[in-house]
């Protein structure tokens, strides 16, 4: 299983890739601007970008970052055509260990209400609901 997916940090050549697979897999939402959050996840070594490729191909990938306290993870998104094949999993180990890597302790992560079937993956990787709601603004910068 592991052997058909390398994993590595996103490269200038993958980002057009990559974002036609968060389109494909549903990730993308129109009020967010994907090139600028890769451009922003790779600005510093707080967060990066992990791809999967198989076959010279992306069909797998995780934003991962540390905020100076947690953990988190963002777009985890496997093409639609080899989800159910364990590489979910794999792109969520790779976050971790690269969170465990600089030290940190915990994880987490935002499911959309509406999104059961990822909260049943994130649950089976032992994910819990911490029972808060996320409150947002837009900053003006
Ligand atoms: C959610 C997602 C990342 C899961 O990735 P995946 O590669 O399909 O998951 P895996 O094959 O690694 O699954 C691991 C386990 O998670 C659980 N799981 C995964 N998808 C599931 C589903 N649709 N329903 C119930 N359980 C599921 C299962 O226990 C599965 O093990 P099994 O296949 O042996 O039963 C993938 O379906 C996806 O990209 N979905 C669209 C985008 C998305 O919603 N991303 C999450 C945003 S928060």
């Amino acid at each position: 299983m592991t052997d058909q997916l390398a994993i590595r940090e996103i490269a200038d050549d993958d980002i057009a890739e990559t974002i036609a697979l968060w389109n494909a897999a549903g990730v993308a939402r129109p009020w967010n601007d994907p090139a600028r959050d890769i451009a922003f996840a790779r600005r510093d070594d707080h967060s990066t970008v992990l791809v999967g490729v198989e076959d010279g191909r992306i069909v797998a990938s995780a934003m991962v970052g540390e905020d100076g306290h947690r953990g988190w993870v963002y777009y985890v998104a496997i093409a639609l055509e080899r989800q159910r094949s364990g590489f979910g999993h794999i792109m969520m180990q790779a976050a971790e260990d690269w969170l465990i890597k600089r030290g940190v302790w915990k994880v987490q992560l935002l499911v959309r209400a509406d999104n059961a079937k990822a909260a049943r993956f994130y649950e089976q990787l032992g994910y819990r609901d911490t029972q808060s709601v996320c409150l947002q603004k837009i900053l003006e910068v």
